[in-house]
């Protein structure tokens, strides 16, 4: 069965964007970079994996789900079909249509969606974010791997999204760590 991870850059206070949507604020930079690029270089836009002559094939994921805001963070700064390496879904109930022909667009029930990925052959699925979906996917979520910044936002888009708390608390565990010396985190949760 495919796993469901949630990979995702989050401030220590637990955002991923500001307010506006801009996500500037991570430094860049530093030693955990290079880690990215070698271990999950199919989380890079494909534009960046041309400019650096990463031609190789996906290792980990070779599907990703976008909430709408997300994607429209990635058309507003330009790209509409931001990972054109991976099969591109994304989740919406006000698009009348998918915005791009490489897109597919889950209009209803993204969870039996997920279910159904999560049982054809192939590699893992990327949940890119943001926060609203990853709240509403919780219960499908099989790992969480937080590239932790040293940073304290104050407000802005939470790593959950927002409202009541759930009605069952998820449980995971550490899976594996490493801290860079630029002081960004890799931590990887698994489902206990
Ligand atoms: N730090 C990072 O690594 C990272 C990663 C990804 C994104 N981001 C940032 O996060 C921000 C967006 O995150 P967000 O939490 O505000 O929004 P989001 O989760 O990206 O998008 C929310 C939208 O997704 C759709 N959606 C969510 N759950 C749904 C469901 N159950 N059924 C149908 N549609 C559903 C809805 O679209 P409709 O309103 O169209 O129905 C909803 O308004 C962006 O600014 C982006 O830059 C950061």
């Amino acid at each position: 069965m495919r796993k469901l991870t949630y990979y995702v850059a989050s401030t220590i206070d637990g955002f991923i964007a500001a307010d506006d949507g801009s996500v500037d604020f991570f430094p860049v930079g530093g030693d955990h970079g290079p880690a990215i690029t070698a271990q999950y270089p199919e989380t890079l836009p494909t534009k960046v994996r041309e400019a650096r002559g990463l031609e190789g094939g996906n290792d980990t994921f070779d599907t990703v789900l976008m909430g709408r805001k997300t994607h429209d963070f990635g058309v507003r700064t330009g790209t509409a079909s931001p990972y054109t390496h991976l099969r591109q879904y994304v989740v919406s109930t006000t698009l009348p249509e998918s915005p791009d022909p490489a897109i597919e667009l889950i209009s209803q029930d993204p969870i039996g969606k997920v279910r159904e990925l999560k049982k054809e052959r192939g590699l893992g699925i990327w949940l890119c974010g943001g926060g609203e979906l990853a709240r509403h996917l919780l219960p499908e979520v099989d790992q969480i791997f937080l590239k932790l910044y040293p940073v304290v936002l104050g407000g802005g888009r939470p790593l959950f999204g927002q409202g009541a708390s759930v009605d069952t608390p998820r449980n995971f565990h550490v899976a594996s760590s490493r801290v860079f010396d630029d002081g960004v985190a890799f931590v990887k949760y698994s489902r206990s």
